[in-house]
């Protein structure tokens, strides 16, 4: 038997002034679309927004529905939509945010298994690692260098 550690380091900032004016500009941009969620079930608000190397800023939110499982979470709403409109261009950095209409949300919500597995697609169709900062609605932001730091063993295109 063989036993194998998985580590992986992240940057964590008190502050989303602590970034540079980029980040937090990108940051404003997930914050400003976390008011367009439609989450009427969970309460709960998501937005997200990414920079693409063509310079345009993508963004998304949480999309609830009736029939729980159809909804779909502001990552994988902004990826696809980046996918669609501007299939050529990487995506360079991706912001997260995350507010609660029950309370405050102050400690950093990382994306859901599912998404990272979304963003991952991309990651490895682009061969360029994503920049992930996620945060809940104030304090601390945490800063990924990658997609490929968040989910350790992902599934890839590879196998099949
Ligand atoms: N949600 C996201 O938008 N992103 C995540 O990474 C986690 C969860 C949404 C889905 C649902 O609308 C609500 O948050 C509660 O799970």
């Amino acid at each position: 038997m063989n036993e194998i550690t998985i580590a992986t380091t992240l940057q964590v900032y008190d502050d989303i002034s602590e970034l540079p004016l980029a980040i937090q500009n990108l940051m404003s941009s997930a914050v400003e679309v976390r008011d367009n969620a439609y989450a009427p079930y969970s309460k709960f608000n998501v937005g997200a927004a990414l920079l693409l190397d063509n310079g345009e800023v993508i963004v998304g939110s949480n999309q609830e529905n009736a029939s729980y499982p159809s909804g779909l979470c502001a990552e994988r709403t902004a990826v696809y939509y980046a996918g669609a409109k501007y299939p050529e261009s990487k995506i360079l950095k991706m912001a997260i945010t995350a507010s609660s209409q029950n309370q405050i949300t102050d400690k950093p919500i990382p994306p859901c298994g599912a998404c990272r597995q979304a963003i991952a697609e991309y990651e490895i169709k682009q061969n360029t690692p994503i920049e992930i900062y996620f945060m809940g609605a104030k304090g601390k932001v945490v800063k990924s260098n990658s997609l490929a730091n968040l989910l350790p063993l992902l599934f890839d295109n590879s196998v099949l």
